[in-house]
């Protein structure tokens, strides 16, 4: 039997959880897109892979970001600005981050990716969190 070993940097478990399913979802999105990165830089994918997957990855929390800041907007979020800040912030990381995977050295590179995987985690699990109860009020599914 032949095994596959996939490598991962960020799995989703239920500690993760914001009780608002399409914002699980592209929370669990979001993973796979850091995991394809991390896969593609490990395995030494060309500076084209690799710039492919961070632009997938940027896209994709471009518009994940826009998702739940259009509920924000919507239902008078309180803590809008802050929230908002951070997002902005982590745009900037990603941006910055591309320039250390396509020239940095191997230990770059990890620390690139363990940068946003910590951030990711922290965000959903300290910032994120904190608008379930404001999602779920306003019928967020
Ligand atoms: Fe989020
Ligand atoms: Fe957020």
């Amino acid at each position: 039997m032949r095994v596959k070993y996939v490598m991962v940097a960020i799995s989703w478990d239920d500690s993760y959880t914001v009780h608002v399913e399409s914002i699980d979802r592209q929370h669990k999105k979001m993973m796979r897109l850091i995991n394809d990165l991390y896969r593609i830089s490990n395995d030494g994918g060309d500076d084209v892979q690799v710039e492919k997957a961070l632009s997938s990855l940027s896209q994709y929390t471009k518009e994940h970001f826009e998702y739940e800041e259009s509920f924000f907007e919507k239902y008078h979020y309180p803590f809008i600005k802050n929230h908002q800040k951070e997002h902005t912030n982590f745009l900037g990381t990603i941006a910055q981050i591309t320039g250390e995977l396509l020239n940095g050295q191997e230990n770059d590179k990890k620390e690139s990716i363990n940068v946003m995987v910590s951030w990711l985690k922290n965000h959903i699990v300290s910032e994120d969190k904190q608008y379930v109860c404001f999602m779920l009020e306003h019928g967020v599914k």
